[in-house]
């Protein structure tokens, strides 16, 4: 069978640590984007493109990875890459199928809309994807052997969903990057170097991720009460993150996030 062709439109930090762990024996990777790709991306890439004009062949999947607000710049250049086969794969955050399809200049375009988070760098991620009416087993099956190697890939029923899972995944590595930081903070306020600190958190943090990893049938609350005796140290701080309401600090974070998404495409809506 012959290496399906993609293109990569934008190869950034997602869309670089995405590209990093294809395998190569499967896909022939193009990427169009202003500057040379990163040196460690050179071995992933089959062709690099600086501008569309450049291009006279059509793909099997163009991935969009550029951020949303260059979706317009983007769509108007690059009709000449699809035919009525290829699949349209994107990674913005927020931006909805039928405005990417609108952009393109197609509203019937097989678009797959797939969110990964930055443990994909690592074969550690977990990716949402939606995939629109115009898809057929084929588009599932290129996108679902591209992310093979990234961690694990959910498909979400609806579209709507996308902003919760962005919200939670998408964006939540940030979020466990913020406590290991606040933790230190809190270990050198306590009187330990700020090396220890970072690196008790850091470890903490991983290890306890491990369990959960490892250990798919104990929840995370399990976990929780097993570390927590009545009366004890944990309960002490516990007790505190939830009078300090913890869990509504995270479900408005979590609303947040989803607001913005929701700006983010109110602003791309194509009159
Ligand atoms: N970072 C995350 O954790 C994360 C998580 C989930 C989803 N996403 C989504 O992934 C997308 C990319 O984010 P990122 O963090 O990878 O951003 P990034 O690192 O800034 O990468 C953006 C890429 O777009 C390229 N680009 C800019 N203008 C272009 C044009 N006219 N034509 C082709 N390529 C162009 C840039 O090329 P140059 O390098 O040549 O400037 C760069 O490679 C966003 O839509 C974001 O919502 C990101």
């Amino acid at each position: 069978m012959s290496k399906a062709k993609i293109l990569f439109i934008g190869c950034g930090n997602m869309g670089g640590s995405i590209v990093s762990a294809i395998d190569s024996h499967d896909f022939d990777i193009s990427v169009l984007k202003p500057t040379s790709p990163s040196p460690h991306l050179k071995p992933h890439i089959h062709q690099y493109y600086q501008s569309p004009d450049q291009i006279n062949q059509t793909f099997d999947c163009v991935v969009l990875a550029v951020k949303p607000q260059k979706l317009s710049e983007v769509g108007s250049t690059v009709s000449h890459l699809l035919d009525s086969h290829t699949l349209i794969l994107s990674i913005m955050a927020g931006t909805k199928s039928d405005h990417i399809a609108s952009y393109l200049g197609n509203p019937n375009l097989p678009v797959i809309r797939i969110m990964p988070n930055l443990p994909v760098s690592v074969g550690e991620g977990i990716s949402t994807g939606f995939a629109n009416s115009h898809i057929n087993a084929r588009h599932k099956d290129i996108a679902s052997r591209l992310f093979k190697n990234t961690g694990e890939l959910i498909w979400l029923e609806s579209e709507a969903q996308m902003d919760a899972a962005t919200a939670l995944a998408g964006s939540g590595p940030a979020y466990f990057f913020l406590t290991v930081e606040a933790l230190t903070s809190a270990g050198v306020n306590a009187g330990l170097p700020e090396k220890t600190a970072e690196k008790l958190a850091r470890q903490t943090l991983t290890g306890a991720g491990q369990l959960l990893k490892e250990h798919k049938n104990i929840s995370a609350a399990d976990y929780r009460r097993q570390v927590t005796s009545p009366g004890g140290t944990t309960e002490a701080a516990i007790d505190s993150l939830f009078n300090s309401e913890l869990p509504r600090i995270y479900l408005d974070a979590v609303k947040a996030a989803i607001k913005r998404a929701q700006e983010l495409a109110q602003g791309l809506t194509k009159s």
